[in-house]
């Protein structure tokens, strides 16, 4: 189990809770996930990886022919969900340093907001440390604004303020548009959240700055001991906007029998970082259908998950048969239920990952599956005999 929110719910996770609302204004008002920005080796290559594997369309283009003598950058949509696929065209630039010591994996995490520069200055003077200053670039459809601050290890927080301007993407870029490979898309619709891993001990500090820099709020604690299995244990906190639009979970390793996940990816990505993205979509069963014929690997579970399924999380919509087929996970909280699948590492190194989730209604991420899991597992070992 690779996704690093589960766990069993304790007194001191409240799953599905939602924070008191803040009376405070909020300082740093955020409209939505913009984009989110990976170096990689290879961006033209990893742009059809994206088209073909995942259904993405490729819509704005950066590069040597539109004028941009450093880096190449493919823009891909898919519903409200945009990747940015950047390589740097020099050994010296900081994209390659980037892409040598962690490999393929996000730079950068892009919110749009109504001010960007009020975004930095706010943030900045809350104790974030400043990546780029607010920066107005224009072309024909008008003028944007960014600017950015520093998050766990190698990774910038962009602010991005589109309030003036009309273009794909950003000045610079060149609309493309139309799928090369004529497929449409599978059904991904936007970004429900994302998870950093840190190092062992600074859980904490990443609560702290989100919530004193960007005032964000804890949606769920899962400690360690609710976490832990046998094998692996890790801690999670979840924290969000005052919108509930963008929520960022943050974990960090726990001390267990073997290696845990969390620190496998630390060690392979040389650092904290972006451990998985979570794309929404309204149909699991067809996107991962979709996903599966298409390439995308996802994690196996074990039919054992599976034997007990309606006595853990009750009544569901979907045929268990199917969910079973394609290895679709299911947890309950007190809201509701949610639907979700979490695919192989897409690099080499054993590093960033992607979630499918459905929601009905639950709020929670998932963290009923790690224990049902683990005991899915350890019940086909026990029938071994190797228990
Ligand atoms: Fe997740």
């Amino acid at each position: 189990m690779q996704d690093s929110t589960p766990s069993q719910s304790t007194a001191t996770s409240s799953p599905g809770t939602q924070p008191p609302l803040s009376t405070e204004v909020d300082h740093c008002p955020i409209r939505r996930f913009d984009h989110i920005e990976f170096y990689v080796g290879n961006a033209k290559q990893s742009a059809k990886f994206y088209e073909h594997c995942f259904g993405f369309e490729t819509v704005a283009y950066r590069g040597l022919e539109t004028g941009s003598r450093d880096t190449a950058s493919h823009v891909l949509q898919q519903g409200d969900i945009r990747l940015v696929l950047t390589s740097a065209i020099h050994s010296s630039h900081p994209v390659s340093q980037h892409v040598m010591r962690h490999g393929d994996g996000a730079g950068v995490i892009g919110l749009e907001v109504p001010d960007a520069a009020a975004a930095f200055r706010n943030t900045v003077e809350r104790g974030a440390e400043g990546a780029m200053e607010p920066t107005a670039s224009e072309d024909s459809d008008g003028a944007l604004v960014e600017s950015a601050i520093k998050i766990y290890g190698d990774t910038v927080l962009k602010f991005v303020e589109r309030e003036n301007y009309g273009g794909t993407y950003a000045p610079g870029f060149v609309a493309r548009s139309g799928r090369t490979n004529g497929e449409g898309g599978v059904g991904l619709l936007a970004i429900d959240h994302i998870v950093g891993n840190v190092d062992l001990g600074e859980m904490n500090r990443w609560v702290d700055f989100f919530a004193d820099t960007l005032g964000f709020s804890q949606l769920v604690h899962f400690d360690d001991e609710a976490i832990s299995t046998e094998y692996s244990a890790l801690m999670s906190k979840v924290m969000q906007d005052g919108s509930g639009k963008i929520k960022f979970p943050i974990n960090e390793p726990a001390e267990g029998k073997r290696k845990s996940q969390i620190e496998e990816y630390l060690e392979y990505y040389e650092g904290p970082g972006v451990q998985h993205i979570a794309c929404a979509t309204e149909n699991i069963i067809q996107t991962v259908t979709e996903l599966q014929s298409r390439g995308i690997e996802f994690l196996s579970v074990p039919t054992s998950y599976y034997e007990e399924l309606e006595g853990r999380v009750g009544k569901i919509d979907e045929p268990t048969d199917k969910l079973a087929e394609l290895g679709i996970l299911v947890d309950r909280d007190d809201d509701g239920y949610l639907l979700q699948i979490f695919s192989q590492p897409v690099e080499d190194r054993p590093t960033v990952f992607y979630e499918v989730i459905e929601r009905h209604g639950a709020r929670g991420f998932g963290e009923g599956n790690f224990k049902a899991l683990f005991e899915a597992i350890e019940r086909e070992q026990d029938a071994r005999g190797n228990l």
